[in-house]
């Protein structure tokens, strides 16, 4: 079980490029099996994530391997519609291949996903938005079995926006024919990516981006080359982590419009950001004050850069109030930061934090990915040694963190 090493104290400064987005890439991954064409995503990250999505695909006969940076697919081999359990379990994002499976082979079965645990996450939406497409599905003993010879087109409209729900509709429908329709879809930046990649490869979405989606079914698709989007929530976390330890730092390959929600924060903070095209400069005081998050779906603040901003609220002068409305378990890092002295009391879904002078290093564990990543940011600030258990969390969803943050003058190591 490898950790993290790090000596406390060290301001941020300098340049770090921003990898292509996990939450893009990983349905991208499942969008490549509607073509026995062969597709390549340029620039994948190398991260766990995308290795587990691999195994799913090699699993099915689907050839996935790197070549150099970019992730090549070609689906002509693909021999089953059963996912199996031992590799579903490592990743929620395996619910795509609910979608994919459907629209290719019009029989799917998987087992209930794995992933994060930071909340109940049940795919019902996905499971009830695809029955009412007429979808024929069996839960049972862990798993679903599906069948969409009766599939057809029609009005879906979501209870919440989920964004997996919403890309697994995407997925699943770009054959029907005639119009498929989602109502109250997310709109996240991630959507926008999965709709310019079907649509490379000859679908017809629009909508994305905005509460309606509309997928006009197509008869087959082609192989493409795509380049998915930069990483919001990486990108975020290096703003963050420049603003607690009172750096200096230039982000590059980052979209400010898919984070200006933090960017609107941190401006009201004493932090000065300037931006252009797609560069971020950020320099920080250490002069911190306190602030309100509440998360909500996009363009809402990210519930993926709640644990960070957590993490920065405990060293900012005044009391902090940060509420989670997309999970229900998503404080379970904050038991870790009390270890290292920070003063933080959880009222459900709301957090009460007062800023403390210091953070101290100590031994403590990563629960999950995000909140993994706001330990380390903890350790950067904390006198002191941390060591952060758990690194395999983090090595989800960043790639080549503690690299990227040597970089910029962290005291960081893996032992
Ligand atoms: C995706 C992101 C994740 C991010 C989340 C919210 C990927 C691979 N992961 O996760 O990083 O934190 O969006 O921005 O893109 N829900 C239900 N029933 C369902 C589906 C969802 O109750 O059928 C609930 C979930 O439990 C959660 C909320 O809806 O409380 C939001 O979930 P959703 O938007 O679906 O998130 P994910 O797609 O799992």
């Amino acid at each position: 079980m490898e950790k993290y090493q790090i000596k406390g104290g060290r301001r941020l400064s300098g340049k770090v490029e921003i990898s292509c987005a996990k939450n893009a890439v990983l349905p991208l991954m499942a969008g490549a099996l509607l073509t026995n064409e062969e597709v390549l995503i340029k620039n994948c990250p190398k991260i766990v994530d995308v290795y587990s999505m691999i195994k799913i695909l090699r699993c099915i006969g689907v050839d996935a391997e790197f070549i150099g940076n970019d992730l090549r697919i070609c689906a002509d081999g693909l021999n089953s519609e059963v996912v199996p359990f031992s590799v579903a379990k490592e990743l929620r994002s395996s619910v795509f291949m609910l979608g994919v499976l459907l629209a290719k082979n019009k029989r799917a079965e998987i087992p209930y996903p794995g992933g994060c645990e930071i909340g109940l996450r049940p795919i019902d939406m996905h499971v009830a938005s695809l029955k009412s497409l007429g979808v024929v599905i069996e839960e049972d003993g862990g798993k679903i079995t599906c069948d969409a010879s009766n599939m057809k087109s029609g009005v879906v409209y979501l209870d919440f926006p989920s964004v997996g729900a919403t890309e697994n509709l995407m997925l699943a429908s770009v054959f029907t024919k005639g119009e498929t329709i989602i109502k109250n879809c997310a709109k996240e930046p991630e959507i926008v990516d999965l709709m310019n990649f079907l649509n490379g490869m000859g679908a017809k979405v629009s909508g994305a981006g905005t509460d309606t989606i509309k997928i006009d079914g197509v008869k087959r698709l082609h192989g493409t080359i795509y380049k998915p989007i930069p990483d919001r929530i990486e990108a975020g976390t290096f703003i963050i982590a420049t603003a607690i330890t009172g750096g200096e730092v230039e982000i590059f390959n980052v979209n400010p419009e898919n984070i200006s929600s933090l960017i609107h924060k941190l401006c009201n903070n004493t932090c000065k950001i300037s931006l252009n095209n797609d560069i971020i400069y950020i320099k920080c005081g250490k002069s911190r004050k306190s602030f309100t998050i509440d998360t909500n779906p996009y363009p809402g603040f990210p519930t993926d850069l709640q644990a960070q901003m957590t993490a920065l609220a405990t060293v900012c002068k005044g009391t902090s109030v940060i509420t989670e409305n997309v999970f229900e378990m998503r404080f379970k890092f904050a038991k870790e930061l009390i270890k290292m002295g920070a003063d933080i009391k959880l009222y459900g879904r709301t957090a009460i934090i007062k800023g403390v002078r210091k953070l101290f290093g100590t031994t403590i564990t990563a629960p999950d990915l995000r909140g993994g990543a706001a330990l380390v940011l903890g350790g950067l600030v904390a006198e002191g040694t941390t060591i952060v258990n758990g690194v395999r969390h983090i090595e989800r969803g960043y790639d080549g963190f503690e690299n990227k943050l040597l970089a910029l003058g962290a005291d960081i190591k893996k032992i």
